[in-house]
């Protein structure tokens, strides 16, 4: 039933025997233990496993924050491994959009300015990074609050400015470490909703979830044991007990 990924294109995401050794003191923990996967274009994809398994290692090195110990890793064709801290942050900025379960926004900094940032290593020029920013804010149903400092705003409020931040710089990938970790159920569907919007217009999605009924929004669902992927199914997503329309339509596509 899957469609057989162009024969051209590589795939996204090809990586192979990734080890990532941590050393403290005299002991050396073992985080990643030979992890191959490929990830096409397109594709959502959940992981899930225990805590301390290895599921943030490994989003740390798909999103180039984090190299690994051994193995390699190729993003569109590129080798990462390889790569100088600069080219790392060159391929991040470009390719990749990044959500975490504590949102990382700047406090006492306007939701606005915190979907600027990324676009402030890109050299985009200023009134350009405040239309692009309000376009994304925009586009994750938050155009109303731009002026509104984190702490004025709910915590899926803030969720969807961390993803607006995500998206600002257009990537193809978005990797998201527990996005609904901090939320309540009501709220994770809204996250939820919005990152399959965000599929469904082409963007592919890798997101680590504990829960069960988060990871059956993806397509394919990944599980890791001690450092080492352990089941790797496709599955058809269940999208969510109440999956009415009650996602914001976006506002303009950027
Ligand atoms: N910077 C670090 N230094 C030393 N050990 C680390 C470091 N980061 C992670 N580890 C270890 O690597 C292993 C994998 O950690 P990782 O954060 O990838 O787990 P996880 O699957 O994301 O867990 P959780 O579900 O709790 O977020 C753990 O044993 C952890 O203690
Ligand atoms: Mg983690």
């Amino acid at each position: 039933m899957d469609a057989a990924p162009s024969a051209r294109r590589p795939p996204l995401i090809e990586a192979r025997d990734l080890v990532k050794s941590y050393r403290m003191g005299d002991q050396t923990v073992m985080a990643l233990r030979g992890v191959s996967l490929q990830i096409a274009e397109g594709e959502f994809v959940a992981i899930m496993g225990a805590s301390g398994s290895g599921k943030s290692t490994l989003m740390n090195i798909l999103g180039c924050l984090d190299r690994p110990t051994g193995g390699s890793y190729r993003l569109a064709g590129e080798a990462v491994q390889d790569m100088t801290p600069d080219q790392l942050a060159a391929i991040r900025n470009r390719r990749i959009g990044f959500v975490f379960q504590q949102f990382n926004l700047l406090a006492r900094t306007s939701a606005a300015e915190n979907v600027e940032l990324p676009m402030l290593y890109g050299g985009v020029p200023a009134g350009q990074r405040r239309s692009r920013a309000l376009a994304a804010l925009q586009r994750v149903g938050l155009g109303e609050r731009a002026a509104h400092n984190p702490s004025e705003l709910s915590g899926g409020q803030q969720q969807r400015v961390a993803i607006a931040r995500a998206l600002v710089n257009q990537p193809q990938l978005i990797l998201a470490d527990e996005p609904t970790g901090a939320l309540d159920t009501r709220t994770s569907e809204d996250i939820m909703r919005l990152l399959t919007g965000l599929h469904d217009q082409g963007i592919t999605v890798v997101i680590v979830t504990h829960e069960a009924d988060i990871a059956a929004w993806a397509q394919r669902r990944l599980v890791f044991r001690d450092g080492a992927i352990v089941e790797d199914v496709r599955q058809t997503p269940q999208r969510g007990a109440g999956a009415g329309p009650r996602e914001p339509a976006p506002e303009g596509a950027a």
